[in-house]
């Protein structure tokens, strides 16, 4: 892991928040190939979802909402987590923690006994609407996306008229003021969700919930994560959240153990029923056909942006001996990988070469994701691009000023092509959009 926050930091990945002010703790800001590998995986999240599904709707809903909301989620009654300290290392326990339940006033960090009472604590960031700080103007922010696509759901029945089954997927912010965050961008108090609400007749949930967790699972070994590394973990009866019938979490194996990206819950009619009864509307669905009137169930694939983007990268991550050397390399999936293509001057000194890299490099950025580089010589230039899994680097040599050739190198197996520069489009769109 620590490979990898390097790594992050060192490419321009992901920093720590304001830094230069000693960074907040255990908040993350994206940097340059950060933010298009996280842009890349919402990408894909979304065409799986929304562009190949016909049933599925997009939505975009505000962060803040009536504080009604969480009431009917249950969220102002019962998102808490109870946590004990230590009184010697001060360490902040969470009362779940499966190590103090062998020994109760002994602290699992440092052996210690002298542990405070448990706390409660409510997860939910608040603030308030307006200039007046009082009960009235109290509005939360959301600690899930999912709110946002249940109240919504008269709007959708009005304004698309769908029929069972349908979804809804959102993507967007999330905040939580957790009691213990950690593991670099894994548990923060600031995220973001991948989610879907997914609206069945209650006959058929346990159906299409077993249906969302294969394709959801299946999502993740497309974009190119290791069989062995991801696994689905059906909830125990005692950890279902109060809203869930059944639930399976998809984990990956990190460092730290195995961890859950994403789960994917059969939520019955909870949030309408509560919904309906909070706002008094009539949320529930009319089957034309039957003629009946019924709350449907909701199947709920819910994952994490941040947990996915880690994941890719710790699964990307190699090193590999090269001569006498260690390369490293993130060998992400072509559809994640932040750049596509680098075009490199094989001599900087040379103008008439890198006048010529350089139209090549802008020829192909109206295709690709392509950058310029000559701040150094190929073997770091390169080095450089492995780093942040850059799929094809184009070197330009003397050569290329006589017979109008290029060399392109595959990032995975270090393969050169020789290319006429007239053909490198057409190569390269080849490689990049069939090519899984
Ligand atoms: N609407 C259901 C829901 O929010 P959840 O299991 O609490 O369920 C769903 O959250 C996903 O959101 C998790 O699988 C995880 O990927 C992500 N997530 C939750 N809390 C997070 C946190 N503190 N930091 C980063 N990601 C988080």
């Amino acid at each position: 892991m620590q490979k990898i926050v390097s790594l992050c930091k060192r490419r321009g990945f992901i920093f720590q928040s304001s830094e230069i002010y000693g960074g907040l703790s255990n908040t993350w800001d994206y940097g340059p190939y950060g933010v298009e590998l996280k842009n890349n995986v919402k990408a894909a999240w979304w065409k799986a979802n929304v562009y190949e599904c016909d049933d599925i709707f997009g939505m975009d809903a505000s962060i803040l909402m009536h504080p009604k909301v969480w009431e009917a989620s249950g969220h102002v009654e019962s998102f808490f987590d109870i946590y004990l300290d230590c009184l010697n290392c001060k360490k902040r326990i969470k009362v779940n923690d499966p190590a103090l339940k062998k020994a109760t006033n002994t602290c699992p960090y440092c052996g210690k006994s002298g542990l405070t009472d448990p706390r409660k604590f409510n997860l939910m960031f608040k603030t308030y609407q307006g200039p007046i700080e009082d009960e009235a103007s109290l509005v939360y922010l959301r600690p899930e996306t999912a709110q946002g696509m249940f109240v919504n759901f008269l709007n959708i029945l009005d304004s698309k008229h769908p029929k069972l089954p349908f979804g809804l997927a959102q993507i967007g912010k999330a905040f939580r003021n957790e009691v213990t965050p950690g593991n670099f961008t894994f548990r923060t108090r600031e995220f973001e969700q991948m989610e879907i609400e997914y609206f069945v007749k209650p006959q058929e949930a346990d159906k299409k919930l077993e249906e969302w967790i294969e394709s959801r699972f299946s999502w993740y070994l497309n974009l190119g994560i290791k069989k062995e590394n991801l696994r689905k973990r059906p909830h125990t009866k005692d950890e279902l959240a109060h809203y869930a019938k059944a639930c399976t979490d998809i984990e990956y194996n990190f460092a730290f153990g195995w961890s859950e990206l994403e789960g994917i819950a059969n939520r019955t009619d909870f949030d309408l029923r509560e919904h309906a009864k909070f706002s008094s509307k009539d949320l529930k669905y009319f089957d034309e056909t039957t003629k009946e009137k019924f709350y449907p169930y909701i199947i709920e694939p819910s994952g994490g942006v941040d947990r996915s983007v880690l994941a890719f990268l710790v699964d990307a991550y190699h090193e590999e001996k090269v001569k006498d050397d260690i390369r490293v390399v993130l060998k992400l999936h072509k559809d994640l990988a932040p750049i596509k293509v680098a075009v490199l001057p094989l001599l900087k000194n040379r103008p008439e070469i890198v006048e010529l890299a350089k139209r090549i490099a802008q020829d192909l950025k109206k295709c690709f994701i392509t950058v310029y580089d000559d701040t150094a010589g190929i073997g770091k230039l390169y080095r450089r691009q492995d780093e942040v899994g850059t799929l094809y680097c184009v070197t330009v040599d003397v050569q290329s000023l006589e017979d109008k050739q290029v060399t392109v190198r595959d990032r995975d197996t270090m393969q050169q092509d020789r290319i006429s520069i007239d053909k490198l489009r057409e190569y390269l769109s080849k490689k990049l959009n069939t090519e899984g």
